[in-house]
Formats: C-alpha cells, sequence, structure tokens
C-alpha cells in the first residue's frame, strides 16, 4: 500500500480499519513489513468490523491464543466459515472442497488430533532424521552438479523447487516421474488456505484433490505388498490396525506432501535472497559455519513464508483485554510477531547469529509444524552445499514476488549467476 493510502487508513478510528483492503493490497503482499509495523503499533490484537475476524499482531499474544485449548484449528467451529447452510448454497465446490479435507490432523483438535498426529511423530525423532541427512544430501548434490554457472537462472526453478518436492516424494516412496503431476497438483490444492482463490482455482484444486487421492489409494494397494519403512507405510498400518480411516490416511498424506513442499521452497529462496542482500552475513556464514543454526531461525523470523495461523475460539477468550466471541476465526499475522519490538530487539536488523530466536513461523502449541526438523535439515545442507560448491553467487537481476496469495508470501523467481569452485 501507498504511504498516502496508509496514513488515510491510521488516520481513521482503529475500529475502522479495512484490514482486507490492507492484505490483499499488492503492496501489501510485495513488502508487508512497514505496514504491519504501523498496525502494531497501535495495538497487538484487532479486529475487522466487515468481516468479523480477529487479528493478531503481538508476540505474546499470539504465542498464548496458539497454546490455548480454547483456541481451535477446527474451521467447523468458525460460525459463518463454510460449514453453514449458506455458504454450502453459495459455494457448492468449495464447500466440498473444505468438507472434502476436513479429516486431517491440521483440521481436528484434541484426542482426534493427537491420534493423527502420533501416527507420523516417530519419523521425525532426531535418530530417524539422522537417517534421512544422507538421502536430502543426495538429491541435493544430484542438483548441484546440474546447476549452470556463469548465467543467469531462477534459483526457485532450478533448484529451492525441486528439492524439497523429491525430498517429501522420497519419504513417501513417490517415484520421480511423479514429480511435475504431483508439482502440478500441490500448487493447485495449496491455495485453499488463501482468501484470494477464484472459482477457477477452486475447480482445479478440487480436480487435483480427486487425482491425488486416486494415486495415493492405488499406491497404498502396491505397498501393502511389499511393507517397508516410510511414512506411507507407517500410514498404512494405522489404516490397517483403525487408527485412522481410509479417508484420513488419504487426507493426511497428500496434505503431509504439499505442506512439507512450498514452505520449505520460500525458506530456501527467501533465505538465499536474505544472504544476497546483505552480503556482510553471507561472508560471516561462508566464514564460520557454525552460524548456519542461528541463520536458518533468522531466514524464517525475517521472511516467516506462511503470513497467517488461523485459530478458532470455542468459547469466549480473552487475551490482552479483548473478548474474543466463541465461533469467531482469529488470524495471527506472523509478519507481524516475528518482528515484535517486545520480543525481538532490533526486529528490522537482519542478524544471522540473533540469539534466542523464537520466531513462530512453525506456529505452536498442540499444532506446531511436525515437519519443522525436516526443513530445518533441508535448509542447513541445501545452504552448506550451496556455499561449498560456489565461492560466488550473485543476484542477476531483480527478484519477483508472488502477488496472488494473502495467506503465503514466496518469490516466484530469483536471478542469480554462480561461479563454481575449480
Ligand atoms: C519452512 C517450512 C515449513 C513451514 C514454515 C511450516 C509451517 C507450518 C505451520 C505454521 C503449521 C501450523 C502450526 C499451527 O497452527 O500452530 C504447520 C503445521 C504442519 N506442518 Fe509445517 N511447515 C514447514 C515444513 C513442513 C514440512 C517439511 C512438513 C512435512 C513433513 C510439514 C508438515 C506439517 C504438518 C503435517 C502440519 C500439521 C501439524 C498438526 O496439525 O499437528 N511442514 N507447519
Amino acid at each position: 500500500m501507498s504511504s498516502a493510502a496508509l496514513k488515510q487508513y491510521l488516520s481513521q478510528k482503529r475500529e475502522e480499519i479495512d484490514w482486507w483492503s490492507i492484505i490483499t493490497d499488492p503492496d501489501f503482499i510485495e513488502y508487508p513489513y512497514p505496514t504491519l509495523k504501523q498496525l502494531q503499533q497501535l495495538g497487538p490484537v484487532h479486529f475487522d468490523k466487515k468481516s468479523g475476524v480477529y487479528f493478531i499482531l503481538g508476540y505474546n499474544e499470539f504465542s498464548q491464543v496458539m497454546k490455548s485449548p480454547e483456541m481451535v484449528r477446527d474451521t467447523r467451529y468458525w460460525t459463518s466459515g463454510w460449514n453453514t447452510p449458506e455458504y454450502q448454497k453459495n459455494d457448492p465446490v468449495g464447500y466440498a472442497l473444505f468438507s472434502g479435507t476436513q479429516p486431517q490432523m491440521i483440521n481436528c483438535d484434541g484426542a482426534d488430533h493427537a491420534r493423527m498426529r502420533n501416527v507420523y511423530t516417530p519419523a521425525f525423532r532426531a535418530r530417524m532424521m539422522s537417517n534421512l541427512h544422507e538421502m536430502i544430501q543426495e538429491e541435493t548434490s544430484r542438483l548441484i552438479e546440474k546447476l549452470p554457472t556463469g548465467k543467469s537462472i531462477n534459483f526457485i526453478s532450478e533448484f529451492a523447487a525441486p528439492l524439497p518436492l523429491r525430498v517429501m516424494c522420497n519419504m513417501f516412496d513417490i517415484p520421480k516421474s511423479m514429480d511435475v503431476e504431483i508439482g502440478r497438483w500441490s500448487a493447485a490444492i495449496i491455495r485453499m488456505a488463501d482468501v484470494m482463490m477464484t472459482d477457477e482455482q477452486k475447480r482445479e484444486a478440487r480436480d487435483s484433490l480427486i487425482h491425488f487421492k486416486a494415486y495415493l489409494k492405488e499406491q497404498i494397494l502396491i505397498r501393502r505388498k511389499n511393507p517397508g519403512d516410510t511414512l506411507m507405510d507407517m500410514a498404512i498400518r494405522a489404516l490397517d490396525d483403525g487408527t485412522m480411516s481410509e479417508d484420513e490416511t488419504l487426507i493426511n498424506l497428500l496434505s503431509m506432501v504439499i505442506a512439507g513442499h512450498e514452505t520449505t521452497v520460500s525458506l530456501l529462496s527467501s533465505g538465499l535472497y536474505l544472504l544476497l542482500k546483505n552480503p556482510e552475513e553471507m561472508i560471516k556464514l561462508r566464514n564460520d559455519r557454525d552460524h548456519m543454526k542461528t541463520a536458518i531461525e533468522e531466514f524464517m523470523r525475517f521472511e516467516p513464508g506462511g503470513n497467517m495461523i488461523l485459530r478458532i475460539a470455542k468459547s469466549d477468550y480473552e487475551v490482552a483485554g479483548t473478548t474474543i466471541p466463541a465461533g469467531t476465526l482469529v488470524m495471527g499475522l506472523i509478519g507481524a510477531t516475528n518482528r515484535d519490538p517486545n520480543k525481538f530487539p532490533n526486529p528490522d536488523h537482519f542478524d544471522i547469529t540473533r540469539s534466542p530466536n523464537a520466531q513462530l513461523t512453525f506456529g505452536g502449541g498442540p499444532h506446531v509444524c511436525i515437519g519443522a526438523s525436516l526443513a530445518r535439515a533441508e535448509t542447513d545442507i541445501a545452504f552448506s552445499s550451496l556455499l561449498d560448491n560456489f565461492p560466488s553467487i550473485e543476484l542477476a537481476g531483480t527478484p519477483e514476488w508472488r502477488l496472488d496469495r494473502v495467506n503465503a508470501r514466496g518469490l516466484k523467481n530469483l536471478p542469480i549467476t554462480l561461479e563454481r569452485k575449480l
């Protein structure tokens, strides 16, 4: 949003701010931080009269919300959401999409959530993760070997996008021949979390869901004859012993592939862009790889990718003196919480050695990202390998941000040139 338009908004009474106009504005999507800062200065919790949604920008306030058992992820509690007769009548395709993907861990709470999450938790424990490092390194090296040098390339299409997709697919034993199709289905379905979704995109998501589910169903039949130790096998065991229904099994499987893909693409590409924009930090990391762990946390704090994390108030809930009525949708704006000056000193300063750095990019409470250790490991291996192989990585043009998504900020083009180590 232009500074004149922003000034106009903020000069209105706080209660009159039109939040949806702000968050769908292309200028805001391209660079939301100055606007978020000004809105945060007006208070940590805001109510948007037009949509009936609460927005939370304060770190402590949203941390409290995410951990509360009264603030749930099951959107059927949202009294003006997709699960109402009016919505079903006005938007049957949207309704079919949301109701069809309801039975999965991210949409359930309490015992149902734990039942599904526990099926997968063992795969992300430290011991299992260390077994995955070799596979991630192999995929990374394969891509790095093929990266052209001495000419401009798009880092995203050449590296940041294919790596997480292949890693996820390997974890599910999905062959490489399926990469293009899975990538397409995944890109169509992930839009479901976005308020800017068009009718055509809803139809595409619906069709992709049908194809993806059918593919996974077929894979389950094949894998059952030859059981192993992949995420797919864990899911099959849970299906066969009655822990999960067939629908829960399929929806959780496809959601995990999708959840682990685009988010990591954004982390890899934003991370590299941040280093290119801050060459002194790039040098610091090149010279001392002990900074890698804190650097990854700072990439995530500075550019969280996922801008919004939702919760629904199951009963009236008080936060920072505001009572959120039962049945209301609450959106945590992570671009703001991660730069809250009450939590992070000098929050607009990018510092790869920042510690502590309890950024909220992976969410919190019972739904905290199950794949966080995997995303961190992939980023660590990817950046270590890039720095080892390429003594020079330069920006080769102006990067472009995606402007058609509200909930997920990410680059679509990051032009770079590389020089390979002799
Ligand atoms: C940089 C990469 C990633 C980011 C930023 C990210 C972010 C998130 C966020 C914000 C949540 C919701 C947390 C909440 O509501 O409190 C979440 C949940 C989830 N993520 Fe990730 N994620 C990433 C990578 C992954 C990967 C690699 C996987 C794959 C295994 C994955 C699988 C999931 C699943 C299954 C959930 C649902 C957990 C639950 O409801 O209990 N994510 N993630």
